[in-house]
């Protein structure tokens, strides 16, 4: 089969992107490159690489011609940058989403949606988000998430176009761009460098690793009914504070790293899924954090030359910006 994975150049994509090709599938990746798409997390796979915009119907086209699916993880995807500014989220994850559908309306193909558990916004103690739930997105990012899944609800109703949709945790593993809590905190605290917590710390979230959400992805591109959204929780739900407490003694470092410092506008509390749609239909975690965590930052700590470059770059203004203030 060949596929389309758009957004195959960022953290996600890109392991899906090498596993489908491993399994023996033919590859087409497209991907605009944006501050978190890197060839490097592509090197050595056997894909075609298409330098695009999701937005773009005409590449989309001429990359897509030839595939029997498209499974779309091109997306703006950081909470504090939508903060600052959502209209590149506006444009990648809804209208973008648009785009795609049409492509896969007119071609008669099947097309996955990679979208995010933070569209049901916060979740109280106790409870847990389910597939029907009602869509509450706190940020703009998961405003602009819900807004693309919707898209794929409508195009399934009124065209009959053949889609799911995926809602995953919070996914954690190699090459995911040090923005996010875990890379951000490992690569700081291999440097030395401060660990900036948001609030008290007790948000929680439901960590999975990378290879498990993209065995969840393909299970579904292989064999999720159509119209169906299934969520994909790892099941590990943990507050930040342990979550840092732990990084730091995974990288032999002390609490004087950590500065708890002011909260992030909106921030939801708590994320968690019911993820036994999915599990009916085969799928399971199969890392824990107690082993991908130490495996996570053993990987951070050999790849300097992956992240060092990323640091010392255009990421510098963003990091400025978001975190001044905040340290000084
Ligand atoms: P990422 O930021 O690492 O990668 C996003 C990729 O999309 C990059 O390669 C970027 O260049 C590309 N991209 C952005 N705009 C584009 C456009 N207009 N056209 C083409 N390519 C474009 O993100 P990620 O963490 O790998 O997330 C992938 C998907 O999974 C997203 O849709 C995200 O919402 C979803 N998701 C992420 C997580 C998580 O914890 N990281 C959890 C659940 C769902
Ligand atoms: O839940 C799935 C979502 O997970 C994905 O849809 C998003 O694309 C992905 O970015 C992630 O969103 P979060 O906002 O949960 O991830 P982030 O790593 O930004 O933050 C995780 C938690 O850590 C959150 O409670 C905020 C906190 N945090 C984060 C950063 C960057 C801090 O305390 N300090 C920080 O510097």
């Amino acid at each position: 089969m060949r596929v389309l994975v758009t957004g195959g150049a960022g953290f996600i994509g890109s392991h899906f992107a090498k596993r489908l090709a491993a399994a023996g599938e033919e590859v087409v990746v497209l991907d605009k490159l944006t501050y978190s798409g890197n060839p490097a997390n592509l090197a050595g796979a056997q894909v075609d690489f298409v330098e695009a915009d999701i937005c773009d119907q005409v590449a989309v086209a001429a990359a897509a011609a030839g595939c029997a699916a498209v499974v779309n993880f091109a997306a703006e995807t950081h909470v504090d940058r939508s903060i600052h500014g959502a209209s590149e989220f506006i444009e990648t994850d809804v209208l973008g989403t648009y785009v795609l559908l049409d492509w896969a309306r007119e071609n008669r193909t099947r097309l996955v949606q990679v979208s995010t558990d933070e569209v049901y916004g916060d979740v109280p103690e106790g409870a847990s988000s389910c597939e029907d739930d009602p869509l509450r997105p706190s940020s703009p990012y998961s405003a602009s998430k819900a807004g693309g899944d919707l898209q794929v609800i409508a195009a399934v109703r009124t065209h009959g176009v053949d889609a799911c949709i995926t809602r995953g945790s919070n996914t954690y593993g190699p090459n995911q761009y040090p923005e996010k809590i875990i890379p951000l905190f490992v690569t700081n605290a291999l440097d030395g460098e401060p660990l900036p917590l948001y609030g008290d710390g007790r948000q929680t979230r439901d960590w999975l690793h990378v290879e498990d959400h993209c065995t969840a992805v393909e299970l579904v591109l292989r064999e999720g009914a159509s119209g169906e959204i299934y969520n994909v929780g790892g099941g590990e739900e943990v507050e930040n504070r342990e979550l840092t407490r732990t990084i730091l003694e995974l990288t032999g470092t002390d609490e004087s790293l950590v500065r708890h410092v002011e909260d992030r506008a909106g921030h939801d509390r708590r994320y968690s899924l019911d993820a036994s749609k999915l599990r009916a239909l085969g799928w399971a975690p199969m890392r824990s954090l107690a082993d991908g965590l130490p495996e996570t930052v053993a990987w951070y700590r050999d790849n300097r030359d992956w992240w060092e470059p990323i640091k010392s770059g255009d990421y510098r203004a963003y990091y400025e910006k978001q975190y001044f203030e905040r340290l000084s």
